[in-house]
């Protein structure tokens, strides 16, 4: 049997995406890229057999990164478990977008709030030059995977100042900045803001991410609205807040803006939908 008549096969029991991400799995585990899977298909075939029970579970929506233990983003290998929220793409482009504003300047200080697996704070740590990122997650679980993540990807930890593992971990990063009169070039967070009881919530979604890292009270805004209030005063002048946001917060976001005096615009993600608020300062 070749490689492309194999799946066939598995595409006559299970959806598209669920032999994409067996694909994936496949090179994982065994080390390999697709090019070598297909070339030595036959030759591979016994140890790819005892590995197709993981097609009832992806099948049933337990998310490829939960089996593989761990994610690409922006081209950094990220440890990923059921305590941290999955990276998204747009969260990507999102780490593009202030990589693109901020290439060309030296010892930046930025703050990441509600870093989860690390992977907009680290990204940004490896891709611009930074003298100093701030770092918060509240959930003890969660930071744990932020630190192995830390330890796997930064070579020079000193850069990476954490403030975790405590409901007031804003305030006591506020308090750091104000002692050592700190002000930050950008913040960025993609906070948690999806509307609690949200209907269009996947299954998958609901039963295998924290949610933690996804409900906020007042329709999805209360972290938003909260973090950007405490934070803009420390902000640079000519830096900017920018979060990541539900697709249906930009009239409720530009409301909020226009109250508090702000100058904010809205981004774009790669899909087309309006996903990040910017604030200027
Ligand atoms: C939507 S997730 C984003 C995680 C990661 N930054 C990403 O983009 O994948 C939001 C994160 O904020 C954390 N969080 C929620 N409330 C927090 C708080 N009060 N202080 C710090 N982190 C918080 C959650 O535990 C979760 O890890």
């Amino acid at each position: 049997m070749s490689y492309s008549q194999y799946l066939r096969s598995l595409k006559n029991k299970h959806f598209l995406s669920v032999c994409e991400d067996f694909e994936r799995l496949l090179c994982s585990h065994l080390k390999i890229n697709k090019a070598f899977l297909i070339t030595n298909f036959e030759k591979l075939k016994p140890q790819i057999s005892k590995l197709e029970f993981h097609l009832e579970s992806l099948s049933s929506g337990v998310p490829l990164a939960h089996i593989i233990g761990e994610v690409e983003f922006y081209g950094l290998s990220l440890n990923i478990n059921k305590n941290c929220l999955i990276p998204r793409p747009e969260t990507e482009f999102l780490v593009e977008l202030i990589c693109k504003d901020f290439k060309k300047q030296k010892s930046l200080v930025f703050a990441d709030l509600g870093s989860g697996s690390g992977c907009i704070g680290i990204s940004l740590v490896k891709n611009l030059h930074v003298q100093k990122a701030f770092f918060t997650e509240v959930e003890m679980a969660t930071l744990n995977i932020l630190k192995e993540n830390i330890k796997l990807n930064l070579v020079d930890k000193t850069q990476v100042e954490l403030f975790l593992n405590s409901s007031d971990c804003e305030e006591k990063l506020i308090i750091e900045l104000q002692n050592k009169n700190i002000t930050l070039d950008f913040l960025v967070s993609n906070p948690p803001y999806i509307e609690i009881g949200d209907k269009a919530v996947s299954a998958s979604v609901l039963q295998y991410e924290p949610h933690r890292a996804l409900f906020s009270s007042h329709k999805g805004l209360s972290h938003l609205q909260t973090w950007s209030k405490k934070y803009k005063a420390f902000i640079k002048k000519g830096g900017y807040m920018i979060f990541e946001t539900g697709h249906q917060q930009e009239s409720p976001l530009r409301l909020y803006s226009e109250q508090m005096g702000w100058s904010c615009e809205f981004i774009k993600d790669q899909y087309g939908v309006n996903r990040f608020w910017k604030i200027n300062v």
